[in-house]
């Protein structure tokens, strides 16, 4: 390339970094707050990297994919946009200098920090996805959740180059795709998938070390406990299970995770995070369902769908401390907090009943039960979800409000804390099958941004997450996941 060109090339370059920059704010201003404005703002300033580029981005135009041909058989031609250096005969890979040219020539398809905008992304993609409506080369991406895709989506938004996460807070959505091998990485600051990480089959819960390195993933096909690189997502060690396991837990100094085994007789077992080793089995009150730690970080609490129970263990003496019995089948459950931080009360939601108990937590006794208005309506049926009516409950991280799913309502509902009163609830998206009735969203999990300004909901029966303002009831954004999206969860780093 001439020193013209280049020149030219950087200038086009700049002028469109800087009109994304305007665009995205724009677009952020009326959802987002302050801080997170501007981790988006350095986010899209961020030039996308060229060690990236060669490491991730590179390989998928070379790379065989199924029922395509490659990027690379059409794209070597001289003449064409987006033109790929030809390799040097005998060589599988292109060598820096080559990959400099690939990389200015990407460059000229893309506007940095704006994937939405970017030829790139929008030429190889299916129409009905949301790409461009021809292509010669086809569509090669069905869906703007095709794993390459994201890679080339997480390279134009300048991300990948850490520059972003380094100097703010990091925040990010773990949705697990029940139904996959995938979990979906959310940027609340976009509501955009920002990584998928891959090789978990039948992932169920999820939960993070303190310092956000590793990520501890329970494994339904294969009865492990699956410990992933946080960054790359690549699979350190698999701890062997005694049996099926259903959610986890980590206690608060991220020193042991505690897995719910869903065979009987029913255990949690506890992973100690230094060895990598399974180091105890806590019998609790029937198989396990889910398990969560108080937020004082004192208790484990675990629900059993067999034995309708709530075992409450000790976290110092890892024994079994009290437990409550029910008449119904215990899914999942929230706490809320005295002013001291002890647990007041666990919120519990049951098999078959369109709400939640409630436990007092010093009285170690259910002391009431709540239902849910009956309208809206009209969902769950037709769905085969009528026996979990309501699944998936949370409070607010600043305590202020208690949130519940509904799939009869396929909407979730409000309450403020501590006097439970009903604020109101959102609806949730319908699902629109050819030629059937209108279905719900089957909402199945709850999480939060840690500002408790955003409540995210995984609608199951949708492939989506809903994203809400606790504020205005209103959903946000939609964003597209894996199949049967269930548990969640908030990684937050300071
Ligand atoms: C069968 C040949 C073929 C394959 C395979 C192919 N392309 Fe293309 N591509 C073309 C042709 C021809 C054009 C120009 C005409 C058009 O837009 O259809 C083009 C155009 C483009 C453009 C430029 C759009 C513009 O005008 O700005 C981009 C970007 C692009 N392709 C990306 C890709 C990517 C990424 C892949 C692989 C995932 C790919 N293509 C695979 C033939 C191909």
């Amino acid at each position: 390339m001439t020193g013209i060109k280049r020149a030219m090339l950087l200038l086009v370059f700049f002028a469109a970094s800087v009109s994304s920059l305007y665009s995205g704010a724009r677009e952020m201003r009326s959802a987002a707050p302050a801080a997170e404005q501007a981790a988006t703002r350095s986010a899209q300033t961020a030039a996308p990297s060229f060690e990236f580029f060669k490491t991730k981005v590179q390989p998928i135009f070379l790379k065989n994919r199924p029922e395509h041909a490659r990027c690379y058989g059409c794209h070597n031609l001289s003449n064409r946009i987006f033109h790929l250096d030809p390799l040097s005969p005998g060589d599988t890979d292109w060598n820096d200098e080559q990959s400099q040219r690939n990389f200015q020539s990407a460059l000229e398809v893309v506007v940095p920090g704006d994937p939405a905008s970017s030829r790139l992304l929008l030429h190889p993609l299916a129409p009905e996805a949301g790409g461009d409506p021809f292509h010669s080369g086809g569509r090669q991406f069905a869906s703007q959740n095709d794993p390459d895709w994201l890679v080339m989506a997480q390279w134009v938004r300048g991300v990948g180059t850490e520059a972003v996460s380094a100097s703010q807070s990091l925040t990010r959505i773990y949705v697990t795709n029940s139904a996959s091998d995938t979990i979906d990485v959310i940027d609340p600051a976009t509501n955009q998938v920002v990584q998928v990480i891959h090789g978990i089959e039948l992932p169920h819960g999820i939960a993070f070390s303190p310092d956000g390195t590793r990520i501890y993933i329970s494994n339904e096909s294969e009865s492990v406990l699956d410990v992933v690189d946080r960054k790359s997502g690549e699979i350190l060690k698999k701890v062997p299970l005694s049996g099926r396991p259903n959610n986890l837990a980590i206690t608060k100094d991220g020193s042991q995770v505690l897995v719910g085994i869903r065979a009987e007789p029913g255990v949690l077992e506890v992973i100690d995070t230094i060895s990598l080793q399974r180091i105890k089995s806590i019998p609790v009150d029937g198989a396990v369902h889910n398990v969560f730690v108080t937020p004082d970080g004192k208790y484990a609490v675990s629900g059993s769908l067999e034995n309708k129970a709530v075992t409450v263990i000790d976290l110092h003496s890892q024994q079994a401390a009290w437990g409550v019995k029910f008449d119904r089948s215990v899914r999942p459950m929230a706490f809320d907090t005295n002013p001291d931080g002890s647990t007041s009360r666990i919120f519990v939601q049951l098999s078959g009943f369109n709400g939640f108990a409630v436990v007092d937590f010093a009285k170690q006794a259910e002391v009431a039960r709540i239902k849910l208005p009956d309208q809206p309506g009209g969902f769950g049926v037709a769905e085969g979800r009528a026996g979990t009516p309501s699944h998936g409950i949370g409070v607010t991280p600043d305590g202020k409000s208690l949130w519940v799913n509904s799939t009869l309502a396929n909407a979730v509902f409000k309450y403020s804390l501590p006097d439970l009163k009903l604020i109101g609830y959102a609806q949730l998206p319908e699902v629109h099958p050819l030629g059937n009735a209108h279905t719900g969203a089957v909402p199945e999990w709850i999480t939060f941004t840690p500002d408790s300004k955003l409540v995210y909901v995984s609608d199951s029966a949708a492939r989506l997450v809903s994203v809400i303002d606790t504020k205005t009831l209103k959903e946000v954004a939609r964003i597209p996941v894996g199949e049967v999206p269930k548990r969640m969860n908030t990684l937050v780093l300071h």
